[in-house]
C-alpha cells in the first residue's frame, strides 16, 4: 500500500508547492499595492486624478472660473479649505460653480486628489 501511495503522496506535495507559490505571489502582489498607507491620501496617484478632473479649472494651482478661490496656501487658508477633510468634502459635493465629484471619482481618488491639492500648496505648486 505504501509502495503505491509513494507517488500519490509526491504529487501531492508538487500541488501543494504550487499552491503556496501561488499564495506567496498573490501576497507578495497585495503587500506592494498597500505598500503606502492609506490614512493620508496618495499624493502621486492624486497628480494623476487632478491632471485628468481638475487641471481644466486648476491648472497650476488657479482657478479660471473664480480667480479669488485658487489652491493656492493663502487662499486655501482664507476660505477654510486648508484641510484634506475640507477638501473631500469640497470635491465630494462641489460647491457654487465647481461641479461634484462624488459619483465620478472613488473615495480613496477623493483622498488623494485632496492629499495633492494640500502638499502642492504646500511646496507654493
Ligand atoms: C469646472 C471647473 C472646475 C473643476 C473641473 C474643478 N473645480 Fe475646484 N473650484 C471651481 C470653482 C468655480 C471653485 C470656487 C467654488 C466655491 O465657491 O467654493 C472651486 C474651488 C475649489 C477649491 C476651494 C478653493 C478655495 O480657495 O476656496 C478646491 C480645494 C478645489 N476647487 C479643488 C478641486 C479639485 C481637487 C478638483 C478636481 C477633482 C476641482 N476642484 C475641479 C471650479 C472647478
Amino acid at each position: 500500500m505504501s509502495f503505491y501511495s509513494f507517488p500519490q503522496v509526491q504529487k501531492g506535495e508538487i500541488m501543494f508547492k504550487k499552491l503556496m507559490a501561488i499564495a506567496v505571489a498573490i501576497f507578495a502582489v497585495a503587500s506592494l499595492s498597500f505598500a503606502s498607507p492609506a490614512l493620508a491620501g496618495d499624493a502621486a496617484s492624486g497628480a494623476g486624478v487632478f491632471n485628468a478632473n481638475c487641471a481644466a479649472c486648476h491648472a497650476g494651482g488657479n482657478n479660471v472660473v473664480n480667480a479669488a478661490k485658487t489652491l493656492k496656501k493663502d487662499a486655501l487658508k482664507e476660505n477654510g479649505k486648508d484641510s484634506v477633510a475640507a477638501i473631500v468634502t469640497q470635491v465630494t459635493n462641489g460647491n457654487g460653480a465647481m461641479p461634484a465629484f462624488g459619483g465620478k471619482l472613488t473615495d480613496a481618488q477623493i483622498e488623494d486628489v485632496a492629499t495633492y491639492v494640500l502638499s502642492q500648496a504646500d511646496s507654493g505648486w
